[in-house]
C-alpha cells in the first residue's frame, strides 16, 4: 500500500539566507495529519528555517512546498490559503505579539481572514479558553509575565484553526507546571483534529509526547517512530542530543527482565512507578 498523501510537505527543498549558510540542501519532509511530531537538532542545524519553510513566511530556494500534493503558491490568495491550514508559532513570543492587549492580539488573524464579528469572537473565546487565559483577555500584552505571552501567542495562533500547528521550541522558558499545562492544551488541540508539529531540544518531552521524530543531522534529517529515533545513539550524537532517560530506564528494566514488551517503555516518572508496582514485579537489585 503506498504513504498516504502528506498534509504538507517539502519536496527536494534548498535554502540560504542571503549572505549566509545554506541551511537546508534538496530536503523533503513530510508532515502527516493527526501525528505528532517532534522535531530535533543542534542549535543553527535549520530547525526554525525549516519550521517558516512549512509555514510559507520562508519561500525555498528550489524545490516546492506542497499542501495535500498541491504545491502552494506565494501569491495572496495562496498563502491566505496557506495560512489557514499551517500556523507558526515563533519561539520568542515577543515576535509575534504587537496588539495592545491579549483579546485584541489573539483576534487579529481571524479579523484579517474578513470573517464575520460572532465567528471572530467564538473563536478567540475558544482559543483564549484553549490556552486557559480567559481571564487575561483584556491584559495589556507589555504587562504580561514570559509565559502567559508565550501562551497568548498560542492562542493567536489557535484562533485560525488550522490544520496543523507549528511550535517553535513551545517549552522553553516555561515552568514545570507550564509546559504540563501547555502539553494538556496540545493533548486538546490534537483530539480536536489538528496536526501539532513541535521543534523542541528536550528528548524526554519528544519521547514522552511525539508519535514521530525528526532529527536534523549533518547528513540531513532522519524520521520515525519516536520511540526507535530516540533510541538511535548514532543519530542523537549527530544531532547533538543526549538519549532519552524513559529509553535508558527502559534498556535497563529489560536487562533485569523487568520489561518484555519490546515496545512500551517508560516516558514520564509516573510511568516508571507504575512499572515498579506492577503485579509480580520483583524489586530492582542493587547496584554492585
Ligand atoms: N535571518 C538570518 N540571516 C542569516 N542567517 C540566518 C538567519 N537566520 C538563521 N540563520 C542561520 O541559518 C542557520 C540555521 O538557523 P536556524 O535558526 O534555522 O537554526 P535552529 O536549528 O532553529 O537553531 P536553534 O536551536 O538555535 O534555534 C544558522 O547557521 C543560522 O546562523
Ligand atoms: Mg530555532
Amino acid at each position: 500500500m503506498s504513504e498516504p498523501t502528506a498534509l504538507v510537505a517539502l519536496r527536494g527543498a534548498s535554502y540560504a539566507y542571503e549572505d549566509g549558510p545554506v541551511v537546508l540542501d534538496g530536503l523533503d519532509f513530510d508532515v502527516h495529519e493527526g501525528r505528532a511530531l517532534a522535531l530535533l537538532g543542534r542549535n543553527g542545524s535549520g530547525k526554525t528555517t525549516l519550521m517558516r519553510l512549512l509555514s510559507g513566511g520562508l519561500r525555498p530556494d528550489r524545490g516546492r512546498l506542497t499542501v495535500e500534493g498541491t504545491p502552494v503558491t506565494y501569491d495572496r490568495t495562496g498563502l491566505t490559503r496557506l495560512r489557514t491550514t499551517v500556523q507558526l508559532v515563533v519561539q520568542d513570543p515577543d515576535d509575534q505579539l504587537f496588539a495592545a492587549s491579549v483579546g485584541q492580539d489573539v483576534s487579529f488573524g481571524p479579523l484579517n481572514l474578513g470573517l464575520p464579528d460572532a465567528e471572530v469572537r467564538a473563536r478567540v473565546d475558544e482559543a483564549l479558553a484553549a490556552l486557559d487565559i480567559t481571564a487575561l483577555a483584556d491584559r495589556p500584552t507589555h504587562l504580561l509575565s514570559y509565559g502567559q505571552r508565550k501562551r497568548t501567542a498560542i492562542a493567536g495562533a489557535v484562533a485560525m484553526r488550522p490544520r496543523v500547528l507549528i511550535l517553535d521550541e513551545p517549552t522553553a522558558g516555561l515552568d514545570p507546571d507550564g509546559q504540563e499545562r501547555l502539553l494538556a492544551t496540545l493533548d486538546g488541540l490534537r483530539a480536536s483534529g489538528t496536526t501539532v508539529v513541535m521543534a523542541t531540544h528536550d528528548v524526554d518531552l519528544a519521547l514522552r509526547w511525539a508519535d514521530d521524530a525528526a532529527l536534523l543531522t549533518p547528513s540531513g534529517v532522519r524520521t520515525g517512530s519516536a520511540p526507535a529515533m530516540l533510541a538511535r545513539t548514532d543519530l542523537l550524537r549527530q544531532a547533538g542530543l543526549r538519549l532519552p532517560w524513559g529509553i535508558a530506564a527502559a534498556r535497563l528494566l529489560r536487562s533485569h527482565g523487568l520489561l518484555t514488551d519490546p515496545a512500551a517503555g517508560p516516558r514520564t516518572p509516573d510511568d516508571l512507578a507504575a512499572l515498579a508496582s506492577a503485579p509480580g514485579t520483583e524489586p530492582l537489585p542493587a547496584d554492585g
